[in-house]
């Protein structure tokens, strides 16, 4: 089975597609005849290449942990999107559709933020390209990731507060499609992740797999074979873990680990962990795995990290459930804090809290001693420092 592609309707599967109100039709088929002609072409790669490398920094270090792998006894690398510029795999995504968009005509960029790592993202990307930002975030994470939505503004982003449902990621996309429904010609819609109607779960994913790319390289590089036997990444919607697994996913011999947020525990109804919880539905346009009531009511996530606090899950992933192609965690907000704090004292690394959850994998599954376990540590903690100080002040962990 090929898990990398979706079909040319935008399915994995049984999942994907785009089931969209009829006034974004336009642009969405717009986007769909254009957006593989524009990003495989010449002029777009010698731009974006050029930026990855000289303004994001890339390529990012894949960096043997010494500390975890004696702690773990298994041989594990961390491929460092931490020290990506703005502090997340986020801007490999929004700087090549902030291009994508300036190539399509449109000069009026919107996008949603959970953490505000994709916002300061795709604000960055338009105070270089010179476009009009507006990122819309839901009123909880405006509160608990400040830092972020500070650096927002002063890049000159205009940042709109959603304050329906749970006040969180959900309502920010809701906030942002009507938005896009009301400005279809100009504006472009930078989705963050994985999810939307076809072909976003796509060209974010082609966008992301530069992690994978450079993962096989430095590799090969490091210890003489391509392939890890083990890739890790934590999912929200899923795209720093579709770019980690795209290069490896039609791989038979590398396994594949997804993350997801437990919250408070699967059966606390306070979690965000989709493929335990979610059933067949549509949301945000394309068909996947949604937490939802027997009636379709979709049910407010939680967790302890912004950017994984989200009911559903992109298609591509929800694939690799359904076909078994991917193991699944639920790691929960105490599990993911301990594991933080276990990466900044023996690694001197502070992680955002979506990243610890995929570290937290580390606790859940035994791996042997030779195997290669790449993580993908996604994004730094700068954030997440007002729940990791309160954490340190009252003494738990
Ligand atoms: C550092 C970091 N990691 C992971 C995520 C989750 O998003 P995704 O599943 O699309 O990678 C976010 C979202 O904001 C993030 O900021």
């Amino acid at each position: 089975m090929n898990y990398k592609n979706p079909d040319e309707n935008g399915y994995y599967g049984e999942f994907g597609g785009a089931f969209i109100p009829e006034m974004l039709y336009p642009n969405v088929e717009e986007l769909q005849k254009n957006y593989l002609e524009i990003i495989e072409s010449e002029d777009f790669q010698n731009e974006y290449q050029d930026l990855l490398k000289n303004y994001v920094g890339r390529a990012t270090p894949l960096y043997f942990s010494k500390n975890l792998s004696q702690k773990y006894n298994t041989q594990v690398y961390l491929k460092r999107e931490d020290l990506n510029h703005t502090g997340a795999h986020k801007i490999n995504n929004a700087l090549g559709q902030v291009l994508l968009a300036k190539r399509l005509g449109k000069n009026r960029i919107i996008a949603e933020t959970g953490a505000g790592q994709h916002g300061v993202a795709t604000a960055t990307a338009c105070a270089l390209l010179g476009l009009e930002c507006i990122v819309y975030m839901g009123e909880i994470d405006i509160q608990r990731q400040a830092p972020n939505v500070a650096r927002m503004k002063m890049l000159g982003t205009k940042v709109m507060a959603a304050t329906s449902g749970s006040k969180t990621l959900k309502d920010a996309v809701n906030e942002a499609l009507k938005d896009w429904i009301n400005n279809p010609v100009t504006t472009h819609y930078v989705i963050g992740s994985v999810v939307g109607p076809h072909p976003f779960p796509d060209l974010v994913a082609r966008f992301q797999s530069i992690i994978s790319k450079e993962i096989k390289e430095q590799l090969l590089e490091q210890i003489g074979r391509e392939n890890p036997d083990y890739v890790i990444a934590c999912v929200g919607g899923g795209s720093n873990a579709a770019g980690t697994f795209y290069h490896f996913v039609n791989e038979e011999n590398v396994k594949i680990i997804a993350a997801e947020a437990g919250g408070l525990g699967i059966d606390s109804g306070k979690s965000a962990a989709t493929t335990l919880l979610g059933t067949l539905g549509v949301l945000h346009g394309s068909k996947s795995l949604v937490m939802q009531t027997k009636a379709g009511q979709v049910i407010e996530p939680h967790s302890i990290s912004a950017g994984l606090d989200y009911p559903g899950i992109g298609p591509f992933h929800a694939n690799l459930f359904k076909e078994k192609r991917a193991e699944f965690f639920s790691i929960n907000d105490e599990e993911a804090l301990r594991s933080a704090f276990d990466l900044t004292k023996l690694e001197g690394i502070i992680p955002a809290l979506e990243s610890a959850h995929a570290l937290a994998v580390l606790d859940k599954k035994k791996f042997n001693e030779n195997d290669i376990v790449v993580i993908c540590l996604s994004g730094r903690g700068d954030k997440d420092m007002e729940t990791y100080l309160k954490r340190l002040d009252d003494g738990s962990l």
